[in-house]
């Protein structure tokens, strides 16, 4: 039972309760009407310390299908978060007027001081480098939707392994299912964390890591792509010789299996060249709608819909 349950980080959720997600945003994509008007009644709060797109509209066209509604924030300058007020007491106040709390913020570890504070489920939408579980839910449907299964998927990571929050929260729960093989390309600067290799290496999960995509791209199942994380760097030049070190483009996806998926957790910015766009197992943008669905699912479940 997910009822008053929070999501801080994809470790919160068994197995087997991500599964009756999965099975709920999959109801929901074959038959619109299934759990309309469910949470009629119901607030969710969005508060975005942090730009976003389809984050925050998936979770707020999700509570509005669901028939309920939503109040929030988009930006830390309309909050009185600008005013100097702590975390702590947003929370505690927002906590007052709404039934769940979504909340970005850009430190790692906000959004677990956050359930701390409140007295409603709290979803963490994104902290900082850290973790991104509603979009791991969002990759994981996505796969299961397109391809049947999410066992024994070769799965390569490019791009910046570094401060992407969404690779760590994929990678922490693609190590729970059988047969995960893992390949992360990046260039040396921008690798996976330390922590996330202890924690693969101790699941005993085959890993390796790679310099250059032409390498592995005959061996991939899915190819997770990502954005150079421009925010989170120290200092410009970095990222200016960073930001293009990889580029699909249509020409390398000659080279993929024919039922390889391109899934990306978007905003692109110049990673995936557009061609690629038109070729049938780039799926970045159905991907954009499964979040809509599970995130349906979430609150749903969440708030006690079902
Ligand atoms: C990602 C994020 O915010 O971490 N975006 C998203 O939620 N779909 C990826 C990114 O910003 O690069």
């Amino acid at each position: 039972m997910l009822k008053n349950r929070s999501l801080i980080e994809p470790g919160d959720f068994s197995q087997e309760e991500m599964e009756g997600l999965f099975c709920l945003a999959g109801k929901i994509e074959d038959n619109p009407e299934y759990l309309r008007d469910s949470c009629r009644g119901k607030i969710l709060a969005t508060l975005f310390f942090e730009p976003s797109t389809r984050t925050r509209l998936s979770f707020e066209a999700a509570m509005l299908r669901l028939g309920g509604s939503c109040l929030g924030f988009a930006e830390p300058s309309s909050s009185s978060a600008a005013k100097g007020e702590s975390l702590a007491d947003t929370i505690r106040t927002v906590s007052c007027y709404a039934d769940a709390i979504v909340m970005r913020n850009p430190k790692e570890g906000s959004a677990l001081l956050a359930s701390r504070f409140s007295s409603i489920p709290v979803i963490n939408a994104g902290d900082g480098g850290h973790h991104h579980p509603t979009q791991t839910l969002t990759d994981l449907l996505t796969i299961r939707r397109i391809r049947g299964t999410t066992e024994n998927l070769t799965i390569g990571f490019c791009g910046d392994l570094k401060f992407g929050r969404t690779v760590h929260s994929l990678a922490k729960t693609l190590a729970r299912y059988s047969g995960t093989k893992m390949i992360f390309i990046s260039p040396p600067e921008l690798t996976i964390p330390e922590y996330i290799k202890d924690m693969l290496n101790k699941e005993k999960i085959f890993c390796r890591e790679a310099e250059r995509l032409e390498e592995v791209m005959g061996d991939l199942d899915v190819l997770y792509m990502t954005r150079v994380q421009k925010e989170r760097f120290f200092n410009e030049e970095d990222y200016i010789r960073l930001k293009d070190f990889f580029i699909l483009t249509a020409e390398k996806m000659e080279a993929a299996k024919k039922d390889m998926m391109v899934l990306h957790p978007l905003p692109r910015v110049n990673e995936i060249a557009a061609e690629v766009d038109s070729d049938e197992r780039a799926v970045y943008f159905r991907q954009a709608r499964y979040g809509m669905y599970v995130r349906m699912a979430l609150l749903a479940s969440v708030l006690g819909a079902v």
